[in-house]
């Protein structure tokens, strides 16, 4: 494809490794739904520290593979890596380095991020493989055209593309328009408490049901994200992030399609709430729930307390298991994000 520059070919032997970091929605309005069938949405998006690995070696053969360890990403999560990859390989081209069709690649994904809850770890992964694809082929495909082969892998890949590492973000249209905002901004980073009762939630089936009528009359989820994408523009104290815990817990048009699919979760919300005593949000679709700390030791201490909440039913277990329970921080921002500079159009 024009403008892939392609250097040094296959000379490369040590793997590619890139991490790839789950995200949270602080805030996330529909705003509208387009004639596609997907939604407009208006989205704070931050990275978090809690990130698959990814590593990427050259292969002999034809045939990418995946081996995946840690949690089971299931072969939805599977396929999402070799189909970024597949696309990876579309957008460098057959000119690569002109000896024809970039080499096949051979995947592990150390999977840490709870899959289908929320936390876009299959489209972060997807972010990643495309990337590293890139790296391990010495292939440098312009910034514009990868957000292009992100957008068409899942809605949710660009916010992970738009910059290297991704940051704090508002994503607009269906996902493709990322635009860095300055993000929190200090030490120490607020912790997230992240909790991911033990059912999967499909995406789609949450914006049908949302499409169908599941939703909440006189939402003010759009006014809270305009209100906490300003205020990010300018940069957020740690401290002011929590002071607006409750406002973005409820930021989350989402939640009632999700509740409406998963009617169980009302009373298990409810119960966290009471076990944590502090706001509890919703990440995108969910089933994942999170809540803001101001450190991750804190984040780390609600963690013991709700597993034992689980193990003495005063928290109840949705879908028969235990639900997943980690302690994380926001990312850590890079340098240039964290000063002065202006915000920037991805
Ligand atoms: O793009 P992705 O595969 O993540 O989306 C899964 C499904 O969620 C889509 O098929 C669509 O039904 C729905 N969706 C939507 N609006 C968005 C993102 C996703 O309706 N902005």
């Amino acid at each position: 494809m024009a403008g892939a520059i392609v250097t040094d070919p296959s000379r490369r032997l040590t793997p590619v490794v890139r991490l790839a970091p789950a995200k949270l929605n602080l805030t996330l309005a529909v705003v509208g739904r387009r004639p596609d069938g997907f939604h407009d949405l208006h989205s704070v998006m931050v990275p978090l520290a809690l990130a698959d690995r990814l590593s990427l070696s050259l292969a002999a053969g034809r045939d990418d593979s995946l081996h995946v360890d840690g949690l089971d990403a299931g072969p939805l999560a599977a396929n999402l890596v070799l189909r970024a990859i597949e696309a990876a390989r579309h957008a460098v081209g057959a000119g690569w380095a002109g000896q024809g069709r970039p080499p096949a690649l051979a995947a592990r994904l150390e999977k840490l991020i709870p899959v289908a809850a929320g936390l876009a770890g299959g489209s972060s992964d997807a972010a990643a493989a495309i990337r590293g694809a890139c790296e391990a082929w010495d292939a440098d495909v312009p910034a514009e055209e990868l957000l292009a082969v992100g957008a068409a892998v899942g809605s949710d890949v660009p916010f992970f593309l738009a910059t290297d590492p991704p940051g704090a973000a508002l994503v607009e249209g269906r996902g493709e328009r990322v635009r860095r905002l300055r993000d929190v901004v200090g030490e120490p980073r607020p912790g997230i408490l992240l909790v991911t009762p033990a059912v999967a939630v499909s995406t789609a089936a949450v914006f049908g049901a949302y499409a169908a009528g599941a939703r909440a009359a006189g939402s003010s989820a759009r006014i809270a994200s305009e209100h906490l994408a300003g205020e990010m523009a300018r940069g957020l104290s740690p401290r002011a992030l929590l002071d607006r815990a409750a406002v973005i817990a409820s930021a989350n048009d989402l939640l009632p399609a999700t509740l409406s699919l998963v009617p169980e979760l009302v009373g298990f919300r409810r119960a966290l709430a009471r076990a944590v005593g502090r706001p509890v949000g919703q990440s995108g679709s969910g089933p994942t729930c999170f809540v803001i700390y101001p450190s991750e030791e804190e984040a780390g201490a609600a963690a013991m307390s709700v597993v034992e909440a689980v193990a003495g039913g005063r928290v109840p277990r949705v879908g028969g298991g235990n639900p997943t329970v980690l302690a994380t921080t926001l990312a850590t921002v890079a340098p240039e994000t964290a000063g002065s500079r202006e915000e920037r159009e991805s």
